[in-house]
C-alpha cells in the first residue's frame, strides 16, 4: 500500500462543480463563511441530517441573525425551537457557547481557541478553523473516516482504525483552501462515498482508490458488531384539569435535559409518583430510540382530582407540539385523541 496520495486538486475541481448548495454556505472559492453559521451549522449537523438540519438553520438565523443575538436570548426560547433536533444537551451549549463568544467580542480564529469554548470538540473546532477562518485543520466525521478507509484501504476496524483514519485524513489535507476541502470530503462522502454502493465509476479521486482498485469499497470501513441497545420502560401521565393539561421543564442535566414534558418516572432512573391525585388509565404506550437505549412509555391519562404536586397546568390551545422533544410529540399525539374523544 503507498501510503501518500494526492487528491485535493482534484476533490476541489470537483468540489467547484458540484458543491451542494446549503444555507449556510458560500460558495466553492468565495470569501470564508460567517464563523457564527458555520458554528451553529455545525453544531446542529452533530447527529443530525442535512435535511433535517436546514428549517432549524435557516429558523435560528432569522430569530438571531449574530451569536450576540443568540446569547441575549431566553434559555426557554431557544430549548423551545431546538426541540425536536434532539440531543438536547447541544442546546444548552450552545447558549453557553455564544454568551462565552459574545463576551470576549468573537470567535476565536485558531482551533485551541476554539476547542476552549463550551461544547466545542475536536471535531467542530477544526471544521469552524477551516471552514471559517481558513485554517488548515483537518475535519474528521463518519463521512471522511468512510473516505479515507477506502482510499487506503484501512482494513482495522472501526472505532479501532479511529486514529490512523486520523493520521491519514491529515497527510491529505491541503494548505491551499482547506475550508472547501474539508466540505468537499463531507459530500463526497454524502453523495458519492456512501456507505452502501459507493458511486466509484463517477468518483473524482478513483483512480487514488486502494479500495477501488481491490474491489473492496463497499466493505470498508469495516466496523465491529455493535452491542444490542439495551430496553427501558417508564410511564408519562397526561393529567387534565378542564382545558388545561400538565407539563414540566425537565432537569437541566440528563436525559431531554431542559425541555419541556409530560410528566414521566422510571425510563430515566428517577423514579416517581404520579403528579398529582386521579383515577389513571393507560391509554398507550409510545416507543422512542435513543443512541443508546430503547424506550416503551406507558402513557396514563386522568383528570386531576386535586392540585398537581409538580409542574405547570399549561392552557390546551397554548401547548406547542413543536416546542416538544420528539418522544414527547408521541405522547401529545396520543393524548390528542383522548382529549378529542
Ligand atoms: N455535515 C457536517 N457538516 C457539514 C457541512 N458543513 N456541510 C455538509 N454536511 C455537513
Amino acid at each position: 500500500m503507498r501510503d501518500s496520495k494526492v487528491i485535493a486538486p482534484d476533490l476541489l475541481a470537483w468540489y467547484d462543480r458540484h458543491a451542494r448548495t446549503l444555507p449556510w454556505r458560500v460558495p466553492p472559492g468565495g470569501p470564508p463563511a460567517d464563523p457564527y453559521r458555520v458554528w451553529l451549522s455545525e453544531v446542529m449537523l452533530q447527529q443530525t441530517t442535512v435535511a433535517a438540519v436546514k428549517a432549524y438553520f435557516l429558523r435560528f438565523t432569522a430569530l438571531w441573525p449574530t451569536v450576540q443575538d443568540l446569547a441575549a436570548a431566553e434559555d426557554a426560547r431557544v430549548m423551545a425551537e431546538w426541540a425536536g433536533l434532539g440531543y438536547y444537551a447541544r442546546a444548552r451549549n450552545l447558549l453557553a457557547c455564544a454568551r462565552a463568544v459574545a463576551a470576549r467580542g468573537g470567535f476565536p480564529d485558531t482551533r485551541e481557541g476554539l476547542a476552549a469554548l463550551p461544547g466545542i470538540g475536536p471535531y467542530t473546532s477544526a471544521a469552524i478553523a477551516s471552514i471559517a477562518f481558513g485554517r488548515t485543520e483537518t475535519v474528521v466525521d463518519g463521512n471522511v473516516e468512510r473516505v479515507v478507509a477506502r482510499l487506503f484501504a484501512v482494513d482495522t476496524p472501526l472505532p479501532r482504525a479511529r486514529p490512523q483514519l486520523t493520521a491519514l485524513a491529515g497527510q491529505l489535507t491541503p494548505t491551499e483552501r482547506p475550508g472547501d476541502y474539508a466540505q468537499a470530503m463531507m459530500d463526497l462522502g454524502a453523495t458519492i462515498c456512501t456507505p452502501r454502493s459507493p458511486a466509484c465509476v463517477i468518483c473524482p479521486v478513483q483512480t487514488e482508490c486502494e479500495a477501488r482498485r481491490q474491489g473492496i469499497a463497499a466493505e470498508l470501513p469495516r466496523k465491529l458488531a455493535k452491542a444490542p441497545k439495551p430496553e427501558r420502560e417508564g410511564v408519562a401521565w397526561v393529567a387534565r384539569q378542564g382545558q388545561a393539561l400538565l407539563l414540566e421543564h425537565r432537569p437541566a442535566k440528563g436525559l431531554l435535559g431542559g425541555t419541556l414534558a409530560f410528566p414521566s418516572a422510571r425510563w430515566d432512573g428517577r423514579d416517581l409518583p404520579p403528579p398529582g391525585p386521579a383515577q389513571w388509565r393507560e391509554i398507550g404506550q409510545v416507543r422512542h430510540v435513543f443512541t443508546h437505549f430503547s424506550l416503551t412509555l406507558r402513557v396514563m391519562s386522568g383528570q386531576l382530582t386535586g392540585n398537581p404536586e409538580r409542574g405547570e397546568l399549561v392552557p390546551l390551545r397554548q401547548i406547542d407540539r413543536e416546542a416538544l422533544p420528539g418522544l414527547m410529540r408521541k405522547v401529545w399525539d396520543m393524548a390528542q385523541g383522548e382529549i378529542a374523544a
